[in-house]
Protein backbone atom coordinates (compact mmCIF):
# COMPACT_ATOMS: atom_id res chain seq x y z
CA UNK A 1 0.00 0.00 0.00
CA UNK A 2 1.35 3.40 -0.95
CA UNK A 3 2.22 5.88 1.77
CA UNK A 4 0.20 8.59 0.65
CA UNK A 5 -3.18 5.70 0.90
CA UNK A 6 -1.99 4.85 4.25
CA UNK A 7 -1.27 7.94 5.84
CA UNK A 8 -5.37 9.16 4.29
CA UNK A 9 -6.54 5.96 6.07
CA UNK A 10 -4.88 6.95 9.23
CA UNK A 11 -5.85 10.72 9.23
CA UNK A 12 -9.44 9.28 8.42
CA UNK A 13 -9.76 7.10 11.92
CA UNK A 14 -8.73 10.49 13.84
CA UNK A 15 -11.79 11.16 15.98
CA UNK A 16 -11.86 14.65 15.49
CA UNK A 17 -11.09 14.56 11.45
CA UNK A 18 -13.82 12.11 11.53
CA UNK A 19 -16.47 14.52 13.78
CA UNK A 20 -15.51 17.39 11.11
CA UNK A 21 -15.74 15.48 8.26
CA UNK A 22 -18.71 13.84 9.20
CA UNK A 23 -20.81 17.22 9.86
CA UNK A 24 -19.27 19.22 6.85
CA UNK A 25 -18.07 16.55 4.41
CA UNK A 26 -21.38 16.29 2.62
CA UNK A 27 -20.81 20.30 1.35
CA UNK A 28 -16.94 19.77 1.23
CA UNK A 29 -17.06 17.27 -1.48
CA UNK A 30 -18.66 13.88 -0.67
CA UNK A 31 -21.59 14.61 -2.63
CA UNK A 32 -19.03 13.82 -5.49
CA UNK A 33 -19.24 10.17 -4.66
CA UNK A 34 -22.78 10.13 -3.25
CA UNK A 35 -25.68 10.26 -4.60
CA UNK A 36 -28.18 11.58 -1.82
CA UNK A 37 -28.56 11.38 1.66
CA UNK A 38 -32.28 10.41 1.09
CA UNK A 39 -34.10 8.28 -1.17
CA UNK A 40 -35.90 10.97 -3.36
CA UNK A 41 -32.74 12.81 -4.13
CA UNK A 42 -30.80 9.70 -5.19
CA UNK A 43 -34.07 8.59 -7.70
CA UNK A 44 -33.75 11.31 -9.29
CA UNK A 45 -29.41 10.66 -9.84
CA UNK A 46 -30.55 7.11 -10.46
CA UNK A 47 -33.03 8.14 -13.64
CA UNK A 48 -30.48 10.75 -14.88
CA UNK A 49 -28.43 7.78 -15.07
CA UNK A 50 -30.69 5.39 -16.86
CA UNK A 51 -31.70 7.95 -19.50
CA UNK A 52 -27.63 7.77 -20.09
CA UNK A 53 -27.86 4.19 -20.79
CA UNK A 54 -26.04 3.36 -17.36
CA UNK A 55 -27.78 0.51 -15.34
CA UNK A 56 -27.33 1.16 -11.58
CA UNK A 57 -26.60 -1.12 -8.14
CA UNK A 58 -27.87 1.11 -5.16
CA UNK A 59 -25.91 0.90 -1.91
CA UNK A 60 -27.49 2.03 1.34
CA UNK A 61 -24.66 3.59 3.09
CA UNK A 62 -23.17 1.52 6.31
CA UNK A 63 -21.26 -0.73 7.56
CA UNK A 64 -19.54 -2.19 10.88
CA UNK A 65 -23.04 -1.88 12.60
CA UNK A 66 -22.86 -2.78 17.24
CA UNK A 67 -26.77 -3.39 17.28
CA UNK A 68 -29.38 -6.38 16.14
CA UNK A 69 -31.88 -2.91 15.85
CA UNK A 70 -29.52 -1.55 13.07
CA UNK A 71 -28.96 -4.38 11.35
CA UNK A 72 -32.45 -5.56 11.00
CA UNK A 73 -33.42 -1.53 10.19
CA UNK A 74 -30.94 -1.74 7.32
CA UNK A 75 -32.25 -5.52 5.73
CA UNK A 76 -35.95 -3.91 6.20
CA UNK A 77 -34.06 -0.67 4.08
CA UNK A 78 -33.18 -2.91 2.01
CA UNK A 79 -36.10 -5.00 1.45
CA UNK A 80 -38.21 -1.06 0.91
CA UNK A 81 -35.27 -0.48 -1.88
CA UNK A 82 -36.01 -3.71 -3.72
CA UNK A 83 -39.74 -2.71 -3.80
CA UNK A 84 -39.06 0.98 -4.35
CA UNK A 85 -36.97 -0.14 -7.73
CA UNK A 86 -39.87 -2.37 -8.94
CA UNK A 87 -42.57 0.34 -8.43
CA UNK A 88 -40.41 3.40 -9.87
CA UNK A 89 -39.39 1.01 -12.53
CA UNK A 90 -35.41 1.65 -12.80
CA UNK A 91 -32.84 -0.14 -13.87
CA UNK A 92 -31.80 -1.02 -10.59
CA UNK A 93 -29.57 -3.92 -8.38
CA UNK A 94 -28.64 -3.69 -4.77
CA UNK A 95 -25.82 -4.01 -2.92
CA UNK A 96 -24.60 -4.34 0.40
CA UNK A 97 -22.17 -4.97 3.11
CA UNK A 98 -22.28 -8.16 5.71
CA UNK A 99 -21.07 -6.08 8.27
CA UNK A 100 -24.22 -3.63 8.04
CA UNK A 101 -26.48 -7.16 8.65
CA UNK A 102 -25.23 -7.78 11.81
CA UNK A 103 -22.18 -9.79 10.63
CA UNK A 104 -20.14 -9.03 13.72
CA UNK A 105 -23.03 -9.38 15.70
CA UNK A 106 -24.23 -12.64 15.17
CA UNK A 107 -23.36 -15.05 11.87
CA UNK A 108 -26.67 -16.33 12.26
CA UNK A 109 -29.14 -13.56 12.70
CA UNK A 110 -27.04 -11.75 9.75
CA UNK A 111 -28.00 -14.86 7.44
CA UNK A 112 -31.37 -14.31 8.24
CA UNK A 113 -31.16 -10.82 7.58
CA UNK A 114 -29.63 -11.51 3.74
CA UNK A 115 -32.07 -14.25 3.07
CA UNK A 116 -34.89 -11.49 3.71
CA UNK A 117 -33.52 -9.49 1.41
CA UNK A 118 -32.51 -12.25 -1.28
CA UNK A 119 -36.29 -13.38 -1.05
CA UNK A 120 -37.07 -9.75 -1.86
CA UNK A 121 -34.80 -9.94 -4.71
CA UNK A 122 -35.72 -12.93 -6.16
CA UNK A 123 -39.89 -11.85 -5.51
CA UNK A 124 -38.84 -8.97 -7.57
CA UNK A 125 -37.08 -10.58 -10.12
CA UNK A 126 -33.85 -8.82 -8.89
CA UNK A 127 -30.27 -9.30 -7.91
CA UNK A 128 -28.61 -8.67 -4.61
CA UNK A 129 -25.15 -8.66 -4.71
CA UNK A 130 -22.81 -8.94 -1.12
CA UNK A 131 -19.71 -6.57 -1.65
CA UNK A 132 -16.72 -7.75 0.18
CA UNK A 133 -15.28 -6.66 3.60
CA UNK A 134 -12.03 -6.74 5.06
CA UNK A 135 -10.05 -9.91 5.03
CA UNK A 136 -11.00 -11.13 8.20
CA UNK A 137 -14.40 -11.16 7.38
CA UNK A 138 -13.92 -13.29 3.52
CA UNK A 139 -14.53 -16.67 4.83
CA UNK A 140 -18.06 -15.88 6.65
CA UNK A 141 -18.78 -13.54 3.69
CA UNK A 142 -18.22 -16.70 1.10
CA UNK A 143 -20.11 -19.21 3.33
CA UNK A 144 -23.27 -16.82 3.85
CA UNK A 145 -22.84 -16.31 -0.07
CA UNK A 146 -22.77 -20.01 -1.11
CA UNK A 147 -25.94 -21.02 0.92
CA UNK A 148 -27.97 -18.18 -0.73
CA UNK A 149 -26.46 -19.13 -4.02
CA UNK A 150 -27.99 -22.94 -3.19
CA UNK A 151 -31.14 -21.51 -2.26
CA UNK A 152 -31.79 -18.68 -4.40
CA UNK A 153 -29.74 -19.09 -7.56
CA UNK A 154 -27.31 -17.23 -9.39
CA UNK A 155 -29.63 -14.90 -10.99
CA UNK A 156 -30.82 -13.36 -7.39
CA UNK A 157 -27.37 -13.29 -5.40
CA UNK A 158 -23.99 -11.95 -6.50
CA UNK A 159 -20.67 -11.44 -4.62
CA UNK A 160 -17.64 -9.82 -4.61
CA UNK A 161 -14.01 -10.92 -4.78
CA UNK A 162 -10.97 -8.24 -4.48
CA UNK A 163 -7.27 -9.27 -6.47
CA UNK A 164 -5.68 -8.16 -3.64
CA UNK A 165 -5.91 -11.48 -1.96
CA UNK A 166 -3.79 -14.55 -2.02
CA UNK A 167 -6.91 -16.48 -1.86
CA UNK A 168 -9.07 -15.01 -4.05
CA UNK A 169 -7.83 -17.36 -7.12
CA UNK A 170 -8.68 -20.95 -4.79
CA UNK A 171 -12.38 -18.77 -3.93
CA UNK A 172 -12.99 -17.98 -7.90
CA UNK A 173 -11.56 -21.63 -9.03
CA UNK A 174 -14.17 -22.93 -6.65
CA UNK A 175 -17.16 -20.66 -7.30
CA UNK A 176 -16.87 -20.49 -10.97
CA UNK A 177 -18.02 -23.99 -10.92
CA UNK A 178 -21.00 -22.96 -9.32
CA UNK A 179 -21.73 -20.98 -11.65
CA UNK A 180 -21.29 -17.27 -9.49
CA UNK A 181 -22.26 -13.84 -10.49
CA UNK A 182 -18.87 -12.47 -9.65
CA UNK A 183 -17.85 -8.64 -9.36
CA UNK A 184 -14.46 -8.66 -9.82
CA UNK A 185 -12.19 -5.69 -7.78
CA UNK A 186 -8.65 -4.80 -6.51
CA UNK A 187 -9.68 -4.02 -2.79
CA UNK A 188 -10.01 -0.85 -0.72
CA UNK A 189 -9.37 -2.20 2.34
CA UNK A 190 -5.78 -1.78 5.12
CA UNK A 191 -4.70 -5.60 4.60
CA UNK A 192 -1.19 -6.92 5.55
CA UNK A 193 0.99 -8.62 3.25
CA UNK A 194 0.39 -11.62 4.91
CA UNK A 195 -2.88 -11.87 3.15
CA UNK A 196 -2.32 -9.44 0.09
CA UNK A 197 0.03 -8.51 -2.49
CA UNK A 198 1.49 -5.26 -1.44
CA UNK A 199 2.48 -4.54 -4.98
CA UNK A 200 0.18 -2.71 -7.06
CA UNK A 201 1.84 -5.09 -9.93
CA UNK A 202 1.12 -7.85 -8.53
CA UNK A 203 -2.52 -6.51 -7.97
CA UNK A 204 -3.54 -5.85 -11.21
CA UNK A 205 -2.10 -8.92 -12.71
CA UNK A 206 -3.96 -10.78 -10.75
CA UNK A 207 -7.13 -8.90 -11.52
CA UNK A 208 -6.64 -9.92 -14.93
CA UNK A 209 -5.76 -13.80 -14.31
CA UNK A 210 -8.95 -13.65 -11.83
CA UNK A 211 -11.14 -12.47 -15.00
CA UNK A 212 -10.10 -14.64 -17.34
CA UNK A 213 -10.92 -17.59 -15.31
CA UNK A 214 -14.08 -16.53 -13.94
CA UNK A 215 -14.67 -15.64 -18.36
CA UNK A 216 -13.31 -18.90 -19.58
CA UNK A 217 -15.82 -20.84 -16.72
CA UNK A 218 -18.97 -19.44 -18.69
CA UNK A 219 -20.24 -17.52 -15.92
CA UNK A 220 -21.37 -13.64 -15.26
CA UNK A 221 -18.48 -11.52 -13.95
CA UNK A 222 -18.43 -7.68 -13.51
CA UNK A 223 -15.34 -6.62 -14.46
CA UNK A 224 -15.54 -3.57 -11.54
CA UNK A 225 -12.58 -0.71 -12.09
CA UNK A 226 -11.70 2.45 -13.57
CA UNK A 227 -7.90 1.13 -14.67
CA UNK A 228 -8.39 1.85 -18.45
CA UNK A 229 -5.53 -0.57 -19.11
CA UNK A 230 -7.71 -3.34 -17.76
CA UNK A 231 -10.80 -2.40 -19.41
CA UNK A 232 -8.71 -1.99 -22.81
CA UNK A 233 -7.42 -5.71 -22.27
CA UNK A 234 -11.14 -7.13 -21.31
CA UNK A 235 -12.61 -5.33 -24.43
CA UNK A 236 -9.86 -7.43 -26.38
CA UNK A 237 -10.20 -10.54 -24.68
CA UNK A 238 -13.47 -11.01 -24.43
CA UNK A 239 -13.66 -10.15 -28.55
CA UNK A 240 -10.75 -12.64 -29.09
CA UNK A 241 -12.17 -15.47 -27.17
CA UNK A 242 -15.77 -14.92 -28.88
CA UNK A 243 -17.28 -14.55 -25.52
CA UNK A 244 -20.33 -12.35 -25.41
CA UNK A 245 -21.12 -8.93 -24.43
CA UNK A 246 -23.87 -10.51 -22.33
CA UNK A 247 -21.91 -12.55 -20.56
CA UNK A 248 -20.46 -9.36 -18.71
CA UNK A 249 -20.72 -6.05 -17.64
CA UNK A 250 -18.41 -3.08 -16.62
CA UNK A 251 -18.65 -1.11 -12.99
CA UNK A 252 -17.50 1.95 -11.54
CA UNK A 253 -18.24 3.81 -8.98
CA UNK A 254 -20.45 7.24 -9.01
CA UNK A 255 -18.71 10.12 -9.97
CA UNK A 256 -15.76 7.99 -10.79
CA UNK A 257 -14.50 8.01 -14.51
CA UNK A 258 -17.60 9.78 -15.43
CA UNK A 259 -17.05 10.14 -19.60
CA UNK A 260 -14.97 7.03 -19.57
CA UNK A 261 -18.29 5.28 -18.36
CA UNK A 262 -20.67 6.41 -21.41
CA UNK A 263 -17.86 6.22 -23.95
CA UNK A 264 -18.29 2.13 -22.94
CA UNK A 265 -22.35 2.97 -23.01
CA UNK A 266 -21.88 4.21 -26.62
CA UNK A 267 -19.72 1.18 -27.66
CA UNK A 268 -22.40 -0.82 -26.65
CA UNK A 269 -21.07 -2.23 -23.65
CA UNK A 270 -23.18 -2.98 -20.15
CA UNK A 271 -22.27 -0.49 -17.91
CA UNK A 272 -23.30 -0.10 -14.14
CA UNK A 273 -22.78 2.76 -11.56
CA UNK A 274 -22.35 1.71 -8.05
CA UNK A 275 -24.53 4.50 -6.69
CA UNK A 276 -23.85 5.07 -2.87
CA UNK A 277 -26.40 6.70 -0.84
CA UNK A 278 -27.57 7.53 2.75
CA UNK A 279 -26.50 9.90 5.66
CA UNK A 280 -23.36 6.99 6.32
CA UNK A 281 -21.04 8.18 4.01
CA UNK A 282 -18.02 8.94 5.95
CA UNK A 283 -15.80 5.49 5.92
CA UNK A 284 -17.07 5.19 2.02
CA UNK A 285 -15.89 8.77 1.10
CA UNK A 286 -12.26 8.07 3.20
CA UNK A 287 -12.12 5.28 1.19
CA UNK A 288 -12.56 7.35 -2.21
CA UNK A 289 -10.03 9.57 -0.92
CA UNK A 290 -7.26 7.14 0.27
CA UNK A 291 -7.40 6.07 -3.50
CA UNK A 292 -6.36 9.11 -5.22
CA UNK A 293 -4.95 11.40 -3.17
CA UNK A 294 -6.31 14.52 -6.20
CA UNK A 295 -9.77 14.11 -4.42
CA UNK A 296 -8.46 15.46 -1.55
CA UNK A 297 -7.55 18.23 -3.67
CA UNK A 298 -11.05 18.26 -5.26
CA UNK A 299 -12.41 18.68 -1.76
CA UNK A 300 -9.78 21.39 -0.27
CA UNK A 301 -10.82 23.19 -3.94
CA UNK A 302 -14.93 23.23 -3.07
CA UNK A 303 -13.55 24.05 -0.15
CA UNK A 304 -12.86 27.34 -1.10
CA UNK A 305 -15.76 27.85 -3.47
CA UNK A 306 -18.04 28.00 -0.77
P1 LIG B 1 -6.72 1.88 -9.56
O1 LIG B 1 -6.77 2.24 -8.12
O2 LIG B 1 -5.46 1.30 -10.12
O3 LIG B 1 -7.11 3.17 -10.38
C1 LIG B 1 -7.06 3.24 -11.80
C2 LIG B 1 -7.42 4.65 -12.23
O4 LIG B 1 -8.78 4.88 -11.89
C3 LIG B 1 -6.66 5.74 -11.50
O5 LIG B 1 -5.45 6.03 -12.12
C4 LIG B 1 -7.64 6.88 -11.55
O6 LIG B 1 -7.56 7.51 -12.80
C5 LIG B 1 -8.97 6.21 -11.43
N1 LIG B 1 -9.43 6.16 -10.02
C6 LIG B 1 -9.36 5.11 -9.17
N2 LIG B 1 -9.88 5.41 -7.98
C7 LIG B 1 -10.29 6.68 -8.05
C8 LIG B 1 -10.92 7.57 -7.17
N3 LIG B 1 -11.22 7.22 -5.91
N4 LIG B 1 -11.19 8.82 -7.60
C9 LIG B 1 -10.89 9.20 -8.86
N5 LIG B 1 -10.29 8.41 -9.76
C10 LIG B 1 -10.00 7.16 -9.37
N6 LIG B 1 -13.61 -2.83 -2.97
C11 LIG B 1 -13.75 -3.74 -2.01
O7 LIG B 1 -12.81 -4.01 -1.26
N7 LIG B 1 -14.95 -4.40 -1.86
C12 LIG B 1 -16.01 -4.17 -2.69
O8 LIG B 1 -17.06 -4.79 -2.52
C13 LIG B 1 -15.86 -3.20 -3.71
N8 LIG B 1 -16.88 -2.91 -4.57
C14 LIG B 1 -16.64 -2.09 -5.65
C15 LIG B 1 -17.61 -1.91 -6.64
C16 LIG B 1 -17.35 -1.18 -7.77
C17 LIG B 1 -18.38 -1.02 -8.83
C18 LIG B 1 -16.04 -0.59 -7.96
C19 LIG B 1 -15.69 0.16 -9.20
C20 LIG B 1 -15.10 -0.74 -6.97
C21 LIG B 1 -15.38 -1.46 -5.81
N9 LIG B 1 -14.42 -1.60 -4.82
C22 LIG B 1 -14.62 -2.53 -3.84
C23 LIG B 1 -13.24 -0.71 -4.79
C24 LIG B 1 -12.02 -1.32 -5.46
O9 LIG B 1 -11.53 -2.36 -4.67
C25 LIG B 1 -10.91 -0.27 -5.68
O10 LIG B 1 -10.51 0.22 -4.43
C26 LIG B 1 -11.32 0.91 -6.55
O11 LIG B 1 -12.12 0.50 -7.61
C27 LIG B 1 -10.08 1.62 -7.12
O12 LIG B 1 -9.34 0.77 -7.91
P2 LIG B 1 -9.38 0.70 -9.52
O13 LIG B 1 -9.74 -0.66 -9.92
O14 LIG B 1 -10.26 1.74 -10.07
O15 LIG B 1 -7.87 0.86 -9.96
Amino acid sequence: MSLTRKAVLTVAANPLVNRLVSKYGMKLGASRFVAGENMADTLLKVKELNQEGLAVTLDLLGESVTTREEAAHAAQAAVDTFTKISEEGIDSNVSVKLTQLGLDIDVDFCLENMDRITAKAKETGNFVRIDMEDSPRVEATIDIFKRLLKRYGKDHIGLVIQSYLYRSEQDVKELSQQGANLRMVKGAYKEPREVAYPDKQDVDKNFRQLVKMHLNSGSYTAVATHDESIIQWTKEYTEQQKIPRSQFEFQMLFGIRDALQRELVQEGYKVRVYTPYGKDWYPYFTRRLAERPANALFVLKSLFRQ
